[in-house]
C-alpha cells in the first residue's frame, strides 16, 4: 500500500454525530438534535430514490444547521473550524467541497441559487419534510412559543377576506406562519419521493387548520 488516507466512513459519520450533538445540546430555536436526526433519516430515505452518494447526503444531513446565523454567533468562523474538523477526520479535500456546499446553500441566504449537487437537493428536501406535517406543526408552535408570538390572532388576519399574500405580513403568529411558509413548501421540493411525502404531509396540515378554525369558531 502506499501513503493513502483512508476514509473510514462509517466512524467519520459516528464522529460527526457526537461533534453536532454536543454542539446542538442547548439549541432551543428548532435546530436541536433530534431534528438533525428526523433530517438525517428522511435524507437517508429520499436517497434510496435517487442516483447520489449517500455517505455525501447524511454527512450534509448531519451538519446542515451547525453553521446556521441562527445558531452561531460567526458562520464564517465555525465554516472554517468545521472544514478543519473535517480535515482531521481524515475526509479528502474533493468530499469536504460537495458538503460545504451543501450547508451553504441550506444553512445561508442565498436567494434564488440553483443547487449545487442532487446531493444537496435530497438534504434541502429533508430539511423541509421537517418543517411540515405532524412535526412541522409542533415546531412552528414551538418556535412561535419562543418569541412570545400568540397561535393565532383573529383581529390581525381577518381570515374570511384575506388571500395568502395579506398573510405574508410577518411573524405575527403560529397560524400565519403556515400560510408564510408551511403551505408554500410543498410546491418546492426537488425530488419525486420528498414531493410524494410532502404531499401527504400538506394535506394533513390542511385537515389540521380545517379543525383549528373550526373549534375557534364553534360556539363564536
Ligand atoms: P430551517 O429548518 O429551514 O432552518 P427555520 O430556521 O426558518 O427553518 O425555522 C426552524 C423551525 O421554526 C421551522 O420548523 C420553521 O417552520 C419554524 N419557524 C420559523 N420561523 C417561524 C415563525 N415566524 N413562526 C413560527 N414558526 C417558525
Ligand atoms: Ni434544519
Amino acid at each position: 500500500g502506499g501513503i493513502t488516507v483512508m476514509e473510514d466512513e462509517k466512524e467519520i459519520i459516528r464522529r460527526t454525530e457526537q461533534m453536532v450533538k454536543e454542539k446542538l445540546e442547548s439549541e432551543g430555536s428548532g435546530h436541536d438534535w433530534w431534528h438533525i436526526v428526523r433530517v438525517v433519516h428522511n435524507a437517508q430515505h429520499i436517497s434510496k430514490t435517487e442516483t447520489v452518494d449517500a455517505w455525501v447526503v447524511t454527512m450534509g444531513a448531519l451538519l446542515h444547521d451547525v453553521i446556521d446565523d441562527k445558531v452561531v454567533v460567526d458562520p464564517d468562523l465555525e465554516r472554517a473550524n468545521l472544514e478543519s474538523w473535517l480535515e482531521n477526520q481524515g475526509v479528502s479535500q474533493y468530499h469536504i467541497d460537495q458538503i460545504l456546499a451543501i450547508i451553504d446553500t441550506i444553512s445561508f441566504k442565498h436567494g434564488f441559487e440553483a443547487l449545487p449537487s442532487l446531493e444537496a437537493e435530497v438534504v434541502q428536501d429533508a430539511d423541509r419534510l421537517d418543517a411540515i406535517g405532524a412535526v412541522g406543526i409542533a415546531r412552528c408552535f414551538t418556535y412561535s412559543g419562543s418569541k412570545g408570538s400568540p397561535i393565532h390572532d383573529p383581529n390581525l388576519f381577518p381570515r374570511e377576506s384575506m388571500t395568502p399574500d395579506q398573510y405574508r405580513r410577518g411573524d405575527s403568529s403560529a397560524i400565519n406562519h403556515f400560510y408564510e411558509k408551511l403551505l408554500t413548501l410543498k410546491d418546492k421540493m426537488n425530488t419525486e419521493e420528498g414531493y410524494r411525502i410532502a404531499c401527504e404531509r400538506h394535506q394533513f396540515m390542511e385537515q389540521y387548520l380545517q379543525q383549528f378554525f373550526a373549534e375557534w369558531d364553534g360556539f363564536a
